[in-house]
């Protein structure tokens, strides 16, 4: 059995003016020192912080990620961001299909798929999220719903494109509400994700795959969560804009 690096990675969602984004990387630097480090770590702050993040986390083991990117390479699309304008300012990762943009910004399969496709064509790393809604859960759906995404998110890439592709499997139900899944729960769902790879690419590509949980994750549950067979790291969101919080599960 392959041995996955979990992957801890902080959404920082809409948070994050220039001196909170010192504070908080600041802060992290003295709780997370790299010779001790068992995970790796990706901070996600907005667009207008990664320069100052590039600044700040040089020399750290810290990466950076977008969270958010366009589909095409430039142009006329206002308000939108390229991948290319991501590299430059030292992202090397970039979420997509997060919960929030497919409700609010009513992002499909078929958009989060040309976006893949674009980051992985500029050497970005994605990732890429997937979850059911409290509803779907209810009705018993939730392997359909996470199966739909999933085929249609990765529609056309390749095995070795995958290799750059992290799976985050968030509950639209857990996230921002502190009802986290159980790690059963989630673990299932990983495992289900899991064998969806194996059957459309191999059982070496689903054994490599990194899945995230996401979804409330704080630093008293992300133990638990991170012992699971098929939990190989986890999204935060509200616990990773405090340097304690985001440490805590760093470390857990
Ligand atoms: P949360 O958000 O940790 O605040 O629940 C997770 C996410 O949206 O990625």
């Amino acid at each position: 059995m392959t041995q996955r690096k979990q992957i801890i990675a902080g959404n920082w969602k809409m948070n994050g003016t220039l001196s909170e984004t010192a504070n908080l990387i600041n802060g992290l630097k003295q709780k997370i020192k790299s010779d001790t480090l068992r995970r790796n770590v990706i901070l996600c702050p907005p667009f207008t912080s990664l320069i100052l993040a590039r600044e700040l986390t040089k020399g750290t083991p810290f990466k950076l990620g977008a969270q958010n990117v366009h589909f095409e390479g430039k142009g006329a699309f206002t308000g939108e961001v390229s991948a290319e304008m991501l590299k430059e300012t030292g992202c090397e990762y970039v979420i997509i299909g997060h919960s929030e943009r497919r409700a609010y910004f009513h992002e499909d399969d078929a958009l989060i798929n040309k976006k893949v496709k674009k980051a992985l064509g500029t050497e970005l790393q994605v990732i890429m999220c997937v979850g059911e809604t409290l509803e779907q859960r209810e009705k018993g759906i939730t392997n359909d719903v996470v199966r739909t995404q999933t085929d249609g998110s990765l529609h056309n890439v390749s095995e070795k494109e995958l290799e750059k592709i992290i799976i985050a499997y968030e509950p639209v139900w857990a996230i921002g509400t502190g009802k986290t899944a159980t790690p059963d729960q989630a673990n299932e769902v990983h495992e289900y994700i899991r064998s969806l790879i194996s059957d459309s690419y191999s059982p070496a590509a689903a054994e490599r795959l990194i899945i995230q949980y996401g979804g409330s994750v704080k630093a008293d549950n992300a133990g638990e969560l991170l012992s699971m067979s098929h939990i190989d790291g986890a999204l935060v969101g509200g616990s990773s804009l405090k340097a304690d919080d985001f440490a805590g599960i760093v470390l857990a």
